[in-house]
């Protein structure tokens, strides 16, 4: 039921707010005179022990999927402190990459069917390692074949581009990662800042969501592109991905996330007047070198939409002319989850003004189960 909506991708963009709610529902722990700020993961307490001794973590998934584990990435290394690996499943299964006993392997699966996936399930089984699932589907093979795991409980999802599963997947890892680390002294302000942070997303990600009519309007200047390059770092490199990926699967058009480190090492050349580029430069470690990212791009004349945080818009442009998406700020680690929301739109508006199918693209399915 499609509700006041026309298409699904549109509903599944506006639920963003319930859905992160439901996700993080009986799982954060807000503290009180006596009890520490927390998160509690039924389905991992069984099992933290034996993640924390793990030598390392591996993040495996596909699409979305792998891109909502690369967002959550640093923060599991950070709080852990131990190395997380990130795999494509069909790589690992095709080059058949060394999977250890001490190993922990997260597999990211909104459907918790893709046979590539699940492919890579079986091959860390076979090798032994602690098998960890995060799905959106009870029931689903990944969900029953893993060791453990979390259900991200976003809701059903129909349309065939991930939109509150991908963000829902990343508050998933986000508390995996404060559920692996250890609660010591010297990392409390941080564990507590992101829990107050995850209690606000919801509210944050409705306000993003009033960026709608400001992505049509951006969506009809890009209509007739044949080409969109998204740059960012850090954190939001997962978003740069994401954000080219939504564009790609549904609104037909090239669109290539780019890591900005990356940037002189060959994208580079693409820069000139007419070719479109996002550059997402909200504040956190990574700012200032994305301000001299906009520098060089603008020294080249690039054609420029700058995401940055709210109050930004002008310092963030200054020495050349740029569109601006100005977005709110929240706790460094969740800054992906509301800056994919604005991308998410734009894919969407830039589908319907080209006349395309947005629930199905073309070619695509919501899970792929062959190989
Ligand atoms: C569970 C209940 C939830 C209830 C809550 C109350 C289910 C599915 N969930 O949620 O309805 O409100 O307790 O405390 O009955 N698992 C895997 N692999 C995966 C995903 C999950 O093995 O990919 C396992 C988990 O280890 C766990 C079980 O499935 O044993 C349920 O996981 P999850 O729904 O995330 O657990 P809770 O949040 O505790
Ligand atoms: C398909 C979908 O290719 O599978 C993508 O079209 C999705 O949207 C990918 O990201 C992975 O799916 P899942 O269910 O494993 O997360």
């Amino acid at each position: 039921n499609k509700g006041k909506y026309e298409h699904y991708m549109q509903k599944e963009i506006h639920e963003q707010p319930e859905s992160l709610t439901t996700t993080m529902r009986g799982r954060l722990l807000l503290g009180g005179t006596s009890k520490a700020k927390g998160v509690l993961l039924g389905g991992l307490k069984d099992h933290l022990k034996k993640i924390r001794r793990s030598r390392r973590i591996v993040f495996i998934g596909c699409g979305t999927s792998y891109n909502a584990a690369l967002a959550a990435r640093s923060l599991v290394e950070e709080l852990s402190g131990i190395p997380v690996t990130m795999e494509i499943a069909s790589d690992l299964v095709d080059r058949q990459g060394p999977i250890y006993r001490e190993d922990t392997v997260v597999f990211v699966s909104q459907s918790g069917e893709t046979a590539d996936t699940l492919q890579a399930l079986d091959y860390a089984l076979e090798n032994d390692a602690l098998c960890v699932g995060i799905t959106n589907t009870v029931g689903s093979a990944i969900a029953r074949r893993t060791h453990c795991g979390v259900h991200i409980n976003a809701g059903c999802e129909i349309g065939v581009a991930s939109t509150k599963a991908y963000t829902s997947q990343i508050v998933v890892m986000v508390m995996l990662a404060l559920a692996i680390g250890d609660d010591t002294i010297s990392s409390k302000v941080r564990r507590e800042a992101i829990i107050d942070g995850l209690f606000d997303l919801p509210s944050k990600a409705k306000e993003v969501l009033k960026l709608d009519q400001e992505m049509e309007d951006l969506a009809q200047l890009l209509i007739a592109e044949q080409s969109l390059l998204v740059f960012g770092r850090g954190y939001n490199y997962a978003t740069a991905l994401e954000g080219a990926l939504k564009v790609k699967e549904v609104a037909l058009m090239h669109s290539e996330g780019i890591l900005a480190g990356e940037m002189k090492h060959g994208p580079l050349a693409l820069v000139d007047e007419t070719l479109p580029i996002v550059v997402i430069a909200t504040r956190d470690t990574c700012f200032s070198k994305q301000q001299s990212v906009i520098q060089q791009l603008h020294a080249r004349k690039g054609r420029l939409i700058v995401m940055c945080t709210e109050g930004d818009a002008e310092s963030v442009c200054a020495g050349g002319s740029c569109r601006v998406i100005e977005v709110p700020q929240v706790e460094d680690c969740l800054q992906p989850v509301i800056n994919v929301i604005p991308l998410q739109l734009l894919a969407y508006h830039l589908t319907v003004l080209r006349g395309y199918n947005v629930d199905q693209p073309r070619n695509l399915a919501k899970s792929v189960t062959t190989q």
